[in-house]
């Protein structure tokens, strides 16, 4: 894995923008897995910028996100696919019918979660999975104990998700219990998987999943098989990790051709 700890979460968020565009840029008709959460937005927000000032072109992008509610089609204003219309696709010239969110209203989940396997393969994999993290070390929905070789499927939200997530609904009763996620294994099969993460209440799980060992206690942590796994920290997030004088020393002595910025 590759650490940078940004001063905050603002110069963070440029830089983690900053990858995706320069493979847009590079890679035109990339394949990006997208995700959703507070953690998301001022990147969402950075794209669309690049996207009305810079011209940054989404035409022949194709996406993918990480999960979605089971109950909660695109009207539904706590859906991801609601969110990702909100934050990005309603923003930028991405083409409908590249747009990929699991189908939270599937009446066959299976099928339905097979067919999105089969999407990400006929795209030709995906490029570059966007990821955040739970305070429970969690990628996507892949709840402690989820399969490290899982792939997309129906899971059930522990209650530490759930009242997590509970102040996006009008009470807690309202979070869906059940959601549809990319697998473990789906993840660990992108291309490049850059994860971000800010704030001090994300510091143990970005500890358990940079230094902790591999376990499906904690999902994330499977990253660290991943052969190109770049996580975007605050110094907040980074609090707890015991390595992260070594990791600032790695990022400030790069080869000038391995940086980002
Ligand atoms: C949810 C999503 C995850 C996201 C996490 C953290 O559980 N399924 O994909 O990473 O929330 O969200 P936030 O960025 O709001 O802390």
């Amino acid at each position: 894995m590759e650490i940078i700890i940004k001063p905050d979460a603002k110069s963070g968020c440029v830089l983690f923008a900053k990858i995706i565009a320069d493979l847009v840029k590079n890679k035109p008709n990339a394949v990006l897995g997208l995700a959703t959460g507070d953690t998301m937005e001022p990147i969402y927000a950075e794209l669309v910028r690049m996207h009305q000032e810079e011209g940054l072109d989404f035409s022949r992008v194709t996406s993918f996100n990480l999960d979605e509610y089971v109950g909660l089609g695109r009207s539904h204003n706590q859906s991801y696919r609601y969110y990702m219309e909100k934050h990005l696709f309603c923003n930028v010239n991405i083409s409908t019918d590249r747009i990929h969110v699991p189908n939270g209203l599937a009446t066959d989940i299976p099928a339905a979660c097979q067919r999105y396997e089969e999407e990400i393969k006929a795209a030709g994999g995906i490029d570059l999975q966007l990821l955040g993290i739970g305070r429970i070390g969690h990628i996507g929905f892949n709840e402690p104990t989820s399969s490290l070789a899982s792939r997309t499927r129906i899971k059930t939200l522990t209650e530490a998700t759930i009242r997590d997530n509970a102040p996006h609904f009008e009470n807690e009763k309202e979070v869906p219990i059940r959601v549809l996620t990319m697998g473990i294994g789906t993840i660990l099969e992108a291309r490049c998987c850059l994860i971000l993460a800010f704030g001090v209440k994300k510091a143990d799980a970005v500890a358990s999943m940079v230094e902790g060992p591999i376990t499906s206690m904690v999902t994330a942590s499977a990253l660290q098989l991943h052969p190109k796994t770049i996580v975007v920290l605050d110094e907040d997030a980074a609090s707890k990790l015991q390595l992260r004088d070594y990791y600032r020393h790695v990022y400030n002595n790069k080869p000038a051709w391995q940086r980002y910025e």
